[in-house]
């Protein structure tokens, strides 16, 4: 592991081969990725790494925007001298990569976007964010993760692969609450880049997970519809977080779109 800024940064793989960034989503760490990082390092230099706030990133002062979150993406791909790495985000890690895009598309290879929005929050989506803070001022951390983390999986993935839902929400429930906070203020402002989509040059692949309960599949076509240079991928048997749901399609698909679209 290295520090940059504070952030806790993880490499996988050689150098010399093309990079990828993996940013995950709210409220979890760079382990969501673990079963992709595993399968694509003999051909991929893989960085993920925990958005300021969870996991073993500094929270600070709590005080982020999707703006700050974009600046200490920027600054790892500056540390390490990555030369246009693909960005990979989930959901929040998505508005993030989003963003990044639309800041510095010449610097980056691909897009991939996963069950993420390009819209912003409505204001039933704020008020929960605001709903969200108030549990974790009045009942705790824990209590408002575990109250929201059964949305984040399929039925199937519950029950089948419950080791993979324990193990996810008993590292969650630990995060920082300051972290955690300002993860949903964070998300609560950010911008609206749905205009945006039509202007990525860059090769995207958008995957949804088909029983996503937080952003409909139909959604997720539409994101990639709007995109020129787009392919879209429904996963089965996979809810929000896909990556550890249905590893080894999501495993399938990044490593066909990065061999086709990214040599
Ligand atoms: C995530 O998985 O990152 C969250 O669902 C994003 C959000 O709450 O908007």
């Amino acid at each position: 592991m290295k520090i940059i800024n504070g952030l806790a940064v993880f490499e996988d793989g050689h150098k010399s081969n093309k990079p990828v960034i993996f940013i995950h989503g709210f409220p979890f760490d760079h382990t969501m990725w673990q079963n992709q990082v595993e399968f694509l390092k003999n051909n991929r230099y893989c960085v993920t790494y925990d958005v300021r706030g969870l996991g073993q990133s500094d929270a600070g002062d709590g005080q982020y925007t999707i703006e700050s979150f974009t600046d200490d993406l920027l600054q790892i791909v500056d540390e390490l001298k990555l030369n246009k790495p693909v960005l990979c985000g989930l959901s929040m890690g998505g508005y993030i990569a989003l963003r990044a895009v639309q800041r510095e598309q010449k610097r980056f290879g691909g897009l991939v976007l996963m069950s993420t929005k390009a819209s912003q929050d409505d204001n039933d989506g704020k008020l929960k964010r605001a709903e969200g803070i108030k549990k974790i001022n009045t009942q705790g951390v824990e209590k408002y993760v575990a109250g929201m983390m059964p949305n984040c999986f399929c039925d199937l993935t519950m029950q089948e692969m419950k080791e993979v839902y324990d193990e996810t929400l008993n590292k969650a429930v630990k995060y920082n609450p300051t972290g955690v906070k300002g993860c949903l203020l964070a998300m609560a402002g950010r911008l609206d880049l749905e205009s945006f989509l039509m202007e990525i040059e860059v090769p995207a692949l958008v995957i949804c997970g088909s029983l996503d309960k937080i952003v409909l599949p139909g959604a997720m076509r539409e994101i990639s519809e709007k995109i020129k240079d787009s392919e879209f991928a429904a996963t089965p048997r996979a809810g929000h977080i896909t990556p550890l749901e249905n590893p080894e399609f999501i495993n399938d698909i990044l490593s066909g779109f990065l061999n086709r679209r990214v040599k």
